[in-house]
């Protein structure tokens, strides 16, 4: 795949565990445009690729600026930018991509909790320029702990902006906030797994369209990780070639043990860049990235987390 050589221009402390980058492309080269709610792959001195949402305003002066919070469990990724990576630091990068798209619509609820604002931040931005109605309600641990809360508060949309401190006992009412459903609003959710499982049950509980209710996961609900694992056998359909997958092992993996390298990413079913090609047998999804729709035609899956309920998957490789 393709990267993009960007220097780090900035480097600021948000909020407490939280420090922004803002990247440029390296010499005359320009970053490509992107829309609110797109992320980028970023390569990090550690060899590891994270996924980061961007949170400047699209076409904001060629730059993109991401925010990462220090990941106390990290695998290597958040503590890799609070530690390794300094101003002037050259990156690769990828270009944008979009799987939490801003529509059109006469109005917007964003809904964020702790980093996951980072998308709504560029949304809001997004929806002032265009005129459209909106509202932020932005959760988070403290104040301290709050990244953008200066930026949001000096904004023009300051207004349309509410803070909820758990500390302070600031509870968002989801059920308050959510008991009108409208089919022209849109309701976009951002946040730790437990949070957007909360607003998007409570947002379908209370009569809210699937089609109106948008989220995205920064990482897998950890229940994708905790089903039991067999072994299973992979078929590539192009050779006739069977690998065995073990149970501790990935199809990604093995595949790529074997001289058959699968473009790779978050290694959680969250980003899909490993999607394959399915030609027989019967997935066990185990990503978050397919819809239910998806999943269902069983033509496709997650090497990098998903694994086989039938024994042999044949992959169209
Ligand atoms: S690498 Fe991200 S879904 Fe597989």
């Amino acid at each position: 795949m393709s990267t993009i050589d960007v220097r780090v221009e900035k480097k600021v402390v948000e909020a407490d565990g939280i420090v922004s980058l803002e990247l440029r492309a390296v010499g005359e080269a320009v970053l490509p445009a992107f829309a609110a709610g797109a992320h980028i792959d970023v390569h990090l001195p550690n060899g590891l690729v994270r996924q980061y949402s961007l949170c400047n305003a699209p076409g904001s002066g060629g730059s993109y600026v991401i925010a990462v919070l220090r990941e106390p469990n990290s695998r290597g990724g958040s503590s890799a930018i609070h530690d390794a990576v300094a101003v002037g630091d050259v990156l690769q990068i990828s270009s944008p991509k979009n799987h939490f798209h801003l529509l059109s619509a006469p109005r917007s609820i964003l809904i964020g909790g702790g980093i996951g604002v980072t998308p709504l931040v560029s949304m809001s931005e997004a929806l002032h320029a265009s005129g459209a109605d909106f509202e932020v309600h932005y959760c988070a641990r403290s104040e301290s702990r709050t990244a953008f809360r200066n930026q949001l508060r000096a904004s023009p949309f300051s207004g349309k902006v509410r803070f909820y401190f758990d500390d302070q006992g600031g509870s968002i009412e989801v059920n308050e906030l959510l008991a009108a459903p409208a089919d022209e609003t849109h309701i976009y959710v951002c946040g730790p797994a437990g949070f957007i499982e909360f607003v998007t049950s409570s947002a379908k509980r209370l009569g809210w369209l699937d089609s109106n209710i948008h989220f995205e996961y920064f990482a897998a609900p950890t229940t994708t990780d905790e089903q039991g694992s067999v072994p299973f056998e992979i078929e590539i359909a192009s050779t006739g070639v069977r690998l065995t997958v073990p149970e501790d092992c990935s199809a990604a993996d093995v595949l790529l043990e074997n001289g058959i390298e699968i473009p790779v990413s978050c290694s959680q079913g969250v980003c899909g860049t490993c999607v394959t090609r399915v030609a027989s047998g019967m997935p066990d999804h185990r990503d978050i990235y397919l819809t239910e729709e998806e999943k269902a035609q069983n033509d496709q899956f997650m090497p990098c987390c998903s694994r086989a309920l039938s024994r042999v998957l044949v992959l169209d490789l």
